[in-house]
Parts: structure tokens; C-alpha cells; sequence
């Protein structure tokens, strides 16, 4: 399943908006990590220079996997192993408790807020990290999905309360000039 409003807008556009690494730097990310929907790998390049563990780069769209392994490629960069993959029907290539870390970056919008985390909590090793970031709801931003979709950081705690097996070891937080961050850590 497509996730609702998930299409990108032209490459050099959408990274014009992130300071990736910058918002990494927030993330307690290392070892080997999971990424819902990489899109053109905005933030996978910035992980993958950061983690000395692999980086599985997963979405739907086949054209942005490309993207992502040309941009590896060229970058010397081989510990980002992309996939086409739909994770909704199929989760992660992964098994149980096996990865230290999970992202799901501008994808909570999605139909199915509670499938993506549970299956972030089934893949992570005892105390690896969900690292969330999103558009924030409360001022105007230029991109992002519909305001009725788009998740507070107060909705997303409450689904992962919810799904249970995730504590957040610190309040959410900001990430100048459109996002919000947040942070949770697995049982
Ligand atoms: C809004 S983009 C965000 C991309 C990236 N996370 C970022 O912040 O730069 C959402 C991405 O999720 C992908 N996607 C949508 N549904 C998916 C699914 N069911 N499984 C995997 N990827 C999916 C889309 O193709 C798109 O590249």
C-alpha cells in the first residue's frame, strides 16, 4: 500500500528544506538502522556516513531506491543496502530483534501509524531507537501533508504508549525550522 500523500516533490526542492545531518545530530542513531520509506535517501547519505553498521534503505517506489543506490554508489559509500519494499504488507526484511535502530521520518501520516511502530518495536533490539521527525502542525511550513493527517507530537505518543515495549527517554523537541523531533527507546 502507497502510503497517503507520500509522493515527492523535484530532489533538489525537497533537500533545500532539511539540514539533514544536523538533524541527525539529534538522534542517538548507530549500528545497523531501518528506514520506512528513504525517499531519494536525504537522510540516508548523512546515517550511513555516521553509523559504522549498515543502513536498510527501504520504500515502495522503485525510482527512488535507484536514486539512492546511484547516490551511494557515487558517494563510496557501501553500508546502505536499498530495497524496493512494501512495508505495510510486508514490514522489514528483518528479523525479530536484530537492528539498533529504526526511522520513520516524514511518514507517520500514513493510514496505519500503529502498524509502522509496532513493526519498528518487533525489529529492535533491546534498547535500540524509533527516531521520528515531522512537519510541525502548529505554525505554517511549505511542504508536509494536509493539516487533518498530519500527526502532533502528542498523537504520536499516544500510538506508541499505544503499541506498548517503547519508552521516550526525553520530551519532544524542535528542529528549526519546520520539524519536530521525537525519540524512543525499545524495552
Ligand atoms: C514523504 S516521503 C519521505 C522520504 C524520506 N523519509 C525523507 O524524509 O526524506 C515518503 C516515502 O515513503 C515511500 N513509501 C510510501 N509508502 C510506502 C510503503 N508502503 N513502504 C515503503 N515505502 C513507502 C514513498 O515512496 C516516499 O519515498
Amino acid at each position: 500500500m502507497y502510503l497517503r500523500e507520500s509522493s515527492m516533490p523535484a530532489q533538489d526542492y525537497w533537500e533545500s528544506l532539511f539540514d539533514a545531518d544536523a538533524i541527525l545530530t539529534h538522534f542517538g542513531l548507530h549500528g545497523d538502522v531501518a528506514e520506512l520509506g528513504c525517499g531519494y535517501g536525504t537522510f540516508t547519505l548523512p546515517l550511513a556516513r555516521r553509523t559504522r553498521g549498515t543502513v536498510h534503505a527501504i520504500d515502495i517506489d522503485p525510482t527512488m531506491v535507484e536514486t539512492v543506490q546511484r547516490r551511494a554508489a557515487d558517494a563510496g559509500l557501501d553500508n546502505i543496502k536499498a530495497a524496493v519494499r512494501d512495508v505495510m504488507a510486508g514490514g522489514f526484511a528483518a528479523a525479530d530483534a536484530t537492528l539498533d535502530g529504526v526511522v520513520l521520518f516524514n511518514i507517520l501520516h500514513g493510514e496505519l501509524p500503529l502498524v509502522m511502530l509496532t513493526e519498528a518495536r518487533r525489529v529492535l533490539k533491546p534498547g535500540g531507537t524509533v527516531a521520528v521527525i515531522h512537519w510541525r502542525s502548529d505554525i505554517a511550513t511549505p511542504r508536509g501533508p494536509n493539516l487533518a493527517i498530519r500527526p502532533s507530537p502528542a498523537a504520536i505518543i499516544a500510538w506508541v504508549a499505544h503499541v506498548g515495549g517503547l519508552e521516550m527517554p526525553r520530551p519532544p523537541f524542535l528542529l528549526p525550522p519546520w520539524h519536530f523531533g521525537l525519540e524512543f527507546t525499545r524495552q
